[in-house]
């Protein structure tokens, strides 16, 4: 069999993790089809943008990147070299119609649930046949129909088990983005997480826009009985997962993380605000005291567990009061890391037509008072590390000669000077202090 010509794809990526697992699985699809990856837009037959709608700003940026990208098609039509160029992503799934309006150089617009289905819809718009549109909402077909060959780099890879969301907060764009709540079956994830490990993948993250309600619904024991399963996994040494919900966070997850020592002491579980009033007219389903409880809880079983949370400040309502129940809840929890937003309105959820909207300004001064207590808690967090021997997943070379640079168990990236053959490797290393955004450490010389 002759091997088809060899095309260029250039993928950017924007939004959350599952958006960089499929974009990896984007580029699966299309490599038996002779599309080899580039990181020059100009270089490319196809250009694939996997957007995101989460937040205006982010759902923005899609029409001036698409401007940017018409110009290089032009350029590159004058040389005699077609480009073609598709949406993918949440803002394709819920803006497909308007993009084809407003942005004719687009010529396939692709919903998250429809990647399979890449090959067939780039051969019908080169024979500018019909359907240019396609975002169905089966992940299950998804999942199935993707190919099980995976080309991944590096020593950690995102694992996606959960798709969707039946949550509906107020302000969140995802369930009608993602479409309800949909679990991968526990074989199928173990394969793929096998396959991973063959190909020296040491580190695995759980990928799900509501994670620990993964089998929530059917028999199997949820996101604690996959965990347990795949830590059997031989070379698969770290499992993570994320984003969790507080609804969500079970007692057997709980004692997964007490027990199971290939789960990484790191959870990431947002909790948006601090006033119940907020809370509630957000549909999260929990109170503060809900949450702080479930912290502690969280951390009786794993007493250095490092927390990571979001934010929103300037829901609609939120008054100043509010906003200082946020803080303190912050206090009382004590962050790792966080990340934290000006609320965004967006069209067709709940929350966009509340009264009480809250001015530009206030949100932003707000989100300056949050992120100040939050930064100051990374810092102590990150300082509090100096003195301690941490395992340490070395996963590149650093910026300098004779550096490289991996992750601690708190997911913290550590400098060091040693070898580039411990890359790939999980080594002991003494942390000696604390930079601004990284540990540097030694690597604790009898086990190099
Ligand atoms: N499923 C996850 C998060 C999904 S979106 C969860 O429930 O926690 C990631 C984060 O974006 C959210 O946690 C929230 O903090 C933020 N976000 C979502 N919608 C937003 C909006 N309209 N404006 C500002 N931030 C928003
Ligand atoms: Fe959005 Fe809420 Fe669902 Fe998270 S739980 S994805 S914030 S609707
Ligand atoms: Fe954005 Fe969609 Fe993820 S809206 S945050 S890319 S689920």
């Amino acid at each position: 069999m002759s091997k088809p010509p060899q095309k260029r794809l250039y993928i950017k990526t924007y939004g959350c993790q599952m958006n960089v697992y499929d974009s990896e699985r984007m580029a699966d699809v299309l490599r038996p089809l002779g599309y080899a990856l580039t990181d020059q837009p100009d270089d490319a037959d196809l250009v694939v943008l996997n957007t995101c709608h989460i937040r205006e700003k982010a759902a923005d940026k899609v029409y001036s990147e698409l401007g940017r990208i018409r110009r290089i098609k032009e350029i590159r039509a004058e040389a005699g070299r077609s480009t073609r160029i598709a949406v993918a992503g949440c803002v394709a799934q819920a803006e497909g119609e308007e993009i084809m309006r407003r942005a004719p150089v687009v010529d396939l617009v692709i919903g998250p649930q429809s990647y399979h289905r890449l090959p067939e819809l780039i051969a019908r718009t080169s024979r500018q046949l019909g359907e240019r549109l396609a975002a169905d909402f089966q992940p299950e077909d998804k999942f199935d129909r993707l190919p099980e060959e995976r080309t991944v780099h590096g020593y950690s890879a995102f694992l996606t088990v959960q798709e969707g969301c039946d949550k509906f907060c107020t302000f969140c764009v995802v369930p009608y983005t993602r479409g309800a709540e949909f679990s991968r079956g526990p074989e199928a994830i173990e394969a793929e997480a096998r396959r991973l490990a063959d190909q020296g993948v040491r580190e695995v993250t759980l990928l799900g826009q509501n994670v620990n309600a993964y089998m929530k619904e059917q028999d199997g024991g949820g996101l604690a009985a996959l965990v347990r399963r795949l830590a059997k996994v031989p070379d698969l040494d770290r499992i993570r997962y994320t984003t969790s919900h507080p609804r969500d966070m079970d007692e057997a997850l709980i004692s997964a993380h007490a027990e199971v020592e290939a789960l990484m002491p790191y959870l990431h579980l947002p909790v948006q605000a601090g006033s119940d009033r907020v809370l509630k007219a957000m549909n999260r389903g929990h109170t503060a005291l809900h949450y702080l409880r479930l912290v502690e809880k969280i951390r009786a079983a794993r007493p250095d567990i490092a927390l990571s949370g979001d934010f929103i400040v300037g829901f609609p309502g939120e008054s100043e009061a509010d906003f200082e129940e946020t803080l303190e809840v912050v206090r009382e929890a004590r962050y790792a890391s966080a990340f934290s937003f000006k609320y965004s309105r967006r069209p067709g959820t709940p929350a966009a037509a509340m009264p009480g909207q809250v001015a530009e300004e206030v949100k932003a001064e707000r989100l300056q008072r949050l992120q100040g207590l939050l930064e100051e808690q990374r810092q102590a967090f990150n300082r509090a590390m100096a003195g301690r021997t941490v395992p340490v997943l070395f996963e590149r070379p650093g910026r300098y000669q004779g550096q490289i640079v991996g992750r601690s168990p708190y997911l913290q990236a550590v400098h060091a000077e040693a070898p580039e053959r411990l890359l790939g490797q999980i080594v002991p290393v003494r942390i000696s202090g604390a930079g601004s955004n990284s540990l540097a450490g030694s690597v604790e010389l009898e086990a190099a």
